[in-house]
């Protein structure tokens, strides 16, 4: 597999191939994504609701993102891997913004970092890409500010915010973000977007023009309990229900005494535990 780069990215936007993000949080996640192929990985601070049990990312640290970067990337080793700024890490300005990016870097084994926001941050994505630090922006709805937006809309419904998310795409490709995340935004305005800009738009719900897509592994597998797939999710197993049978099973088999069995256990002469059992 090719390694993923910047101006690799822009070929594929240029050449109409399709990126694909998934997002991962731990080892076996990322090795399972590497092996089949993705794009890119995100370390998404949606860690917080899949991973961590929080109910929005807002108390996710920049601790948490480094200590799963670490696994990530021990996982994956030969793929891209962009990690989110948590909340506010990088609204202190533009120096300590490169601090906590440098942290997320040296610490953490990072390709990329992501952060939330329009124009507003043209400085701090000039700061991280001048230290050499690649910016993928994310645009749209952006959890990090739902207490702010006052829920999970969809965006770019009225005019205003459909100029506002281009001018925004606009602003931060100037100030050298190699990419843009739309989530939640309407089919037609993530499409103009896309056309407006040279860099690849990553969409999460913002339909089909977007130059790649992402989404959250939990939901792609359906991987918790009671996931309430989302409209844009389109889901690929129900790994939940998976896990439930097979642990209820593991239960019901010790308090039934059927396991362990004779081929589990070892014969008084039995030194070296054997590599594997079969099932
Ligand atoms: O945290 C995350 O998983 C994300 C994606 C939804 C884009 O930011
Ligand atoms: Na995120």
């Amino acid at each position: 597999k090719q390694p993923m780069t910047l101006p690799r990215l822009k070929t594929l936007k240029a050449q109409g191939t399709p990126i694909a993000m998934l997002t991962a949080y731990d080892f076996p996640t990322a090795q399972l994504a590497e092996e089949a192929g993705v794009d890119i990985i995100l370390v998404g601070d949606s860690l917080g609701n899949v991973v961590l049990g929080y109910d929005t990312t807002v108390p996710v640290t920049l601790d948490d993102m480094i200590h799963h970067t670490r696994a990530v990337v021990r996982g994956a080793p030969g793929t891209m891997v962009v990690t989110d700024m948590p909340f506010a890490t990088y609204r202190l300005g533009p120096e300590a913004t490169l601090r906590n990016a440098a942290r997320i870097m040296q610490e953490g084994g990072a390709h990329a970092v992501k952060l939330e926001g329009g124009a507003e941050l043209a400085e701090e994505v000039k700061r991280l890409t001048s230290a050499g630090i690649p910016v993928l922006a994310h645009l749209g709805l952006t959890p990090q500010s739902v207490l702010q937006i006052g829920g999970y809309k969809v965006q770019g419904k009225q005019e205003k915010e459909a100029e506002k998310l281009l001018e925004d795409a606009k602003a931060l490709e100037q100030a050298g973000a190699f990419g843009v995340v739309l989530e939640l935004v309407t089919e037609p305005v993530a499409a103009a977007v896309t056309r407006s800009v040279q860099i690849p738009t990553i969409g999460i719900g913002a339909g089909r023009g977007c130059d790649g897509q992402v989404l959250v592994f939990h939901d792609l597998i359906q991987y918790g309990s009671g996931i309430r797939a989302k409209r844009f999710v389109k889901t690929y197993a129900d790994i939940g229900a998976t896990i439930r049978t097979a642990i209820s099973e593991y239960v019901e088999d010790v308090k039934k005494r059927s396991f362990p069995e004779e081929r589990h256990a070892f014969a008084a002469d039995e030194g070296k535990a054997p590599e594997a059992t079969e099932r």
